[in-house]
Formats: structure tokens, C-alpha cells, sequence
């Protein structure tokens, strides 16, 4: 009956044990019910009384040594498994990290708020107007007469109410000079609406108004601030012509062309940018501002020409498809 010598036996197995299921074939092999520690023990009775105490108490001793051995074990393998676990786990901080992609302003965004800029530094307070317009705004008041042709011209998005989707930015022209007697000096960018649709149009475009009345303004006033907006917007010294033409608000009206610069520098052909003229009498009557006191001048431009040639796009429709594939060349 060598319990030191099975205690040392078990230890050293207990040693060599690398996972739970050994553990616990260790334990079944000597603690278990069948087990050799458990053999000795029923054997005592057979044992002298005086031997039998000392006997019991180094069995039980030895019970005591390998139970607090197994479960000492266990608890380094459970700590070894958590330490092999977290190891495999573990997150290099050293790894280059993955980034976050950097948006960037859509182009007609960056046009318009260049444009903005230009005006504002020239002394141009930015307005705005409502997107869903009456007909009074939009065309009454502007000097459009009812069933008068240039109607026509837009294609208007009517609402079942009778309201309408604004077709220009004309109508901030209307609001601004109701609410303020002049000196006006103002530009009104937004969303216009017409029901139109190719290359070069879409239903929903941007555009700037520009708008000044004070006293003695001229055409010439006009023909200078458009010159010095055209050379700043497109950092270039541009041929500009002035060419007479129509719309109901102003009197007289013109269109603007610049001459465009080949990538020689050469020049190229006249591109239309702008529509302007002198704010019609009627026009200045309609908001009761005294037409005989003051005058003023007025433009408007769309945006999406602006930015197409600023950013040489040739199909206006690239704006509105949100490619993140052209979007991204203007980051
Ligand atoms: N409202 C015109 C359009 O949408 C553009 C325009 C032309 C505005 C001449 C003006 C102007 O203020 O004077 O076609």
C-alpha cells in the first residue's frame, strides 16, 4: 500500500495532462468509484486496528493532495486556453488603418458657390424664394400677360391647386421689391423647374438671379459688372458681346455670349451664358417701387452651364446620375 509513491505517480501524470478530457481520466483513475485511491480505502477495514487510523489519515491526506492538484490543473489549462484564445483574438493597432473616404461638393455646388461668392464680394446680398410658386410670382407681376407667347418658353410643372413649380428665379425679383423700397442689390440662386428633357435640358436646373435698382443705374452699369463676374468666374480675360433679345421683365433685354479660348488659347466660338436687361417699368410698378425715381438692371443665369464649362462636362445629364465615378473627380 505505496500511497507517497501512487500521490507521486498521479502529480506527475496531473503534469503531463494537456486538456480537460485527460483531467478528468486522471481523476476517474484514481478518485473515481472504481479508482485505486478508492480501492486502498476499502481495504482498510482489513487492516489492524492500530495500524488502521494512521492508515485512513494518510489515504485521506492523499485525496485531499490529488483533489486540490486536479483542480489546481484545470485552472492553469482554462487560463493557458483563455490566453491562446485572447492571443488569436487580439487586434494589431500597428495595422494601417482602413480610412475613411472623403466626400467632396457636386460640381454644380462648387459652380454655384463660386458664383455666389463672386456677387457677394461685389456687394450682392444672397435672397431667396419659395420653390412652389404662384402665377401672380412666376409670371403675373414679371410682365408675362396672361396667354401672352413667351409662356410658352416654359414648360411649366402646374400643381392641381393651380400653383405651380417655379420656372425661373425671377420671381425672388417680385418678393424682394414687395418687401424693400431700393437701393436693391441682391442675388437669389435656387431650383427652377421645366418640363424638359435631353442633352442639354433637364426638369430641374439651377439658376442665379441678380437684381439692382437705385438711382441712375444704366446699361453700361449692366455691360461692367457682368464683364468683371465673367473674368472672375473663369479666371481668364474673355471676349464678351452683348446681343439684343427678348423677355417680358426687362426692357431693353440682351443675352450675353463670351468668346471661348481654345486649349491653344486661340479663339473659339461664342457660347451664351446669360440672360440680362433693364428692369421693365412695369415691372418696378407692379412691386411699387416709382419707376420715374428709380431704374435698375437684371440678369439671370443657369448654373449647370456654368459648371460645364467651368468643369468642361459635355452632357448635362453627368450632374444627375450620381456616378460616384465622375463625382469624385471634383474632390
Ligand atoms: N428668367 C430668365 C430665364 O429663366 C433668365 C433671365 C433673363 C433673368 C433676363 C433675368 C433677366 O433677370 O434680366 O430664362
Amino acid at each position: 500500500m505505496d500511497v507517497p509513491g501512487l500521490v507521486e505517480r498521479a502529480l506527475k501524470e496531473l503534469d503531463a495532462a494537456e486538456d480537460g478530457p485527460a483531467l478528468e481520466a486522471i481523476r476517474v483513475r484514481y478518485l473515481g468509484k472504481k479508482g485505486e485511491l478508492t480501492a486502498i480505502l476499502k481495504q482498510l477495514g482489513s487492516l489492524p486496528a492500530e495500524e488502521r487510523k494512521a492508515a485512513g489519515q494518510s489515504v485521506n491526506q492523499a485525496k485531499k493532495t490529488l483533489s486540490e492538484a486536479i483542480s489546481g490543473r484545470q485552472k492553469l489549462l482554462q487560463q493557458a486556453d483563455l490566453d491562446r484564445e485572447l492571443a488569436a483574438d487580439r487586434v494589431d493597432v500597428t495595422l494601417p488603418g482602413r480610412g475613411v473616404d472623403a466626400g467632396g461638393h457636386h460640381p454644380v455646388s462648387l459652380a454655384m458657390d463660386r458664383i455666389l461668392d463672386i456677387f457677394n464680394r461685389l456687394g450682392f446680398a444672397t435672397e431667396t424664394g419659395p420653390e412652389v410658386e404662384d402665377d401672380y410670382h412666376n409670371f403675373e407681376a414679371l410682365n408675362f400677360p396672361p396667354h401672352h407667347p413667351a409662356r410658352a418658353m416654359h414648360d411649366t410643372f402646374y400643381l392641381p391647386d393651380g400653383r405651380l413649380l417655379r420656372t425661373h428665379t425671377s420671381p425672388v425679383q417680385i418678393r424682394v421689391m414687395k418687401n424693400r423700397q431700393p437701393p436693391v442689390r441682391i442675388v437669389a440662386p435656387g431650383r427652377v423647374f421645366r418640363s424638359d428633357s435631353d442633352q442639354t435640358h433637364t426638369p430641374q436646373f439651377h439658376q442665379v438671379e441678380g437684381l439692382l435698382v437705385d438711382t441712375d443705374v444704366t446699361f453700361a452699369d449692366l455691360k461692367g459688372l457682368l464683364h468683371d463676374f465673367v473674368n472672375a468666374y473663369f479666371e481668364a480675360e474673355l471676349e464678351m458681346r452683348l446681343r439684343p433679345s427678348y423677355f417680358p421683365f426687362t426692357e431693353p433685354s440682351a443675352e450675353v455670349d463670351v468668346r471661348w479660348q481654345n486649349a491653344d488659347g486661340s479663339a473659339g466660338r461664342w457660347l451664351e451664358v446669360l440672360g440680362c436687361g433693364m428692369v421693365h417699368p412695369a415691372v418696378l410698378e407692379n412691386c411699387g417701387v416709382d419707376s420715374e425715381k428709380y431704374t435698375g438692371y437684371a440678369f439671370g443665369l443657369g448654373v449647370e452651364r456654368f459648371a460645364m464649362l467651368r468643369y468642361q462636362v459635355d452632357d448635362l445629364r453627368l450632374f444627375f446620375e450620381n456616378d460616384l465615378n465622375f463625382l469624385r473627380q471634383f474632390r
